[in-house]
């Protein structure tokens, strides 16, 4: 019988995104691949960063940022002759390509400009002690991620009880983020601690990260997950099985409003139907305070393939026929119950509580 602990490890202390040891390359799961196979791809081009992004090989809010932050001391490192004004200068055209990949997740932003801001607030050093310096950076991302990680999954699991039920859209576990996740971390601390949760796991149409991620995730974990189409939450919710939702957040409004996988605001609607209580859980990084309501998120539209053919042995669409395909919708912050970060619970109104969690930073 393998010991509970270790088998919750074997999936929260995956390198899903990491710098190889020579810095030449970052390495990634590639997530198109799961579950059927991990697959480890080591990128050091921008376009293949870039195609990384936008193609989801990696994906979830804070792994984009992380991934980010290594992919752009990567490519630094190639120019480490130049000085510095051109050094500058080719840092921040890569800087905004990279940034264009995706447009929804404010983590892909805020990592690049924590990294440009290295560059700019150290103009005076020489071009090789600001690569050490970005490559610091890139590693402190990752770093903070993982202990901000530990605290949402704690705050979370003051949520809930053992043996609750609990519905979950899209992915924000360990391959979103790192170690234990954000809305997924409450159960796999739970788990490691011998409580034991019931998860529905949204398939999340139309890439699939619920089935492919959550469920391959929460299941290796030895958490209790049952996979449903995401037209199935309403019955689940209405069986009386759920006590409570976990979702992510890819950009969070002043305002609380917040954009996540598409299907996450249905969701919340019927979450608020049923009176289950409906919480996001992310990382003070996802908070966009120059945001102030959902309505001024850009919201990432997608290929119509995804929709007609992706997935199956012959398109399930005629050509000619529209799709409307966006990545993410904004669910509004009066469906929210509370919004977990790493400093602690925010509650309604989140105008106020949100801001107090900057409070002395500005
Ligand atoms: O398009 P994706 O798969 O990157 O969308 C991801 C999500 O919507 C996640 O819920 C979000 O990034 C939070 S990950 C901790």
């Amino acid at each position: 019988m393998p010991d509970r602990v270790d088998t919750v490890r074997k999936v929260t202390h995956i390198d899903n995104v990491r710098l190889s040891d020579d810095g030449e390359s970052v390495i990634i799961i590639d997530q198109t691949q799961l579950p059927n196979r991990v697959v480890y791809l080591p990128l050091s081009g921008l376009d293949e960063c870039c195609e990384a992004i936008a193609a989801l090989k990696v994906r979830g809010a804070p792994a984009i940022g992380i991934f980010a932050g290594y992919a752009i001391y990567v490519l630094s490192r190639r120019n480490a002759s130049l000085p510095y004004g051109k050094f500058a200068a080719r840092f921040h055209e890569q800087k905004e390509t990279l940034n264009a990949a995706r447009p929804t997740a404010v983590n892909l932003s805020w990592a690049l400009r924590r990294m440009e801001n290295v560059v700019t607030a150290n103009a005076d050093l020489p071009v090789s002690e600001i690569l050490d310096l970005l490559k610091k950076e890139c590693l402190s991302i990752h770093r903070e991620d993982i202990a901000m990680c530990m605290k949402i999954s704690e705050y979370g699991l003051s949520l809930l009880r053992d043996g609750d039920g609990i519905l979950t859209h899209c992915n924000a576990g360990p391959l979103a983020t790192s170690r234990y996740g954000t809305a997924l971390g409450p159960m796999l601390l739970g788990r490691e601690r011998g409580m034991q949760f019931h998860v529905f796991a949204d398939e999340t149409r139309p890439l699939l990260q619920g089935a492919r991620l959550t469920s391959f995730e929460l299941q290796k974990a030895g958490v209790d997950v049952t996979l449903i189409c995401d037209n199935m939450a309403s019955i689940v919710m209405k069986n009386g099985w759920v006590n409570a939702c976990f979702v992510g957040c890819d950009r969070i409004a002043a305002n609380g409003d917040f954009a996540n996988k598409i299907g996450t605001s249905g969701v919340a609607i019927l979450a608020k139907y049923y009176g289950i209580p409906f919480y996001t859980l992310g990382p003070t990084s996802t908070i966009d305070r120059s945001c102030p309501t959902g309505a001024q998120i850009n919201i990432e539209l997608r290929a119509p393939e995804e929709i007609k053919e992706k997935f199956y042995r012959e398109p399930m669409a005629l050509p000619e026929v529209n799709c409307y395909n966006p990545a993410f919708d904004v669910t509004d912050h009066t469906l929210v119950a509370g919004i977990v970060t790493e400093k602690g619970i925010c509650r309604p109104p989140y105008t106020e509580s949100l801001k107090k969690l900057f409070s002395g930073q500005d």
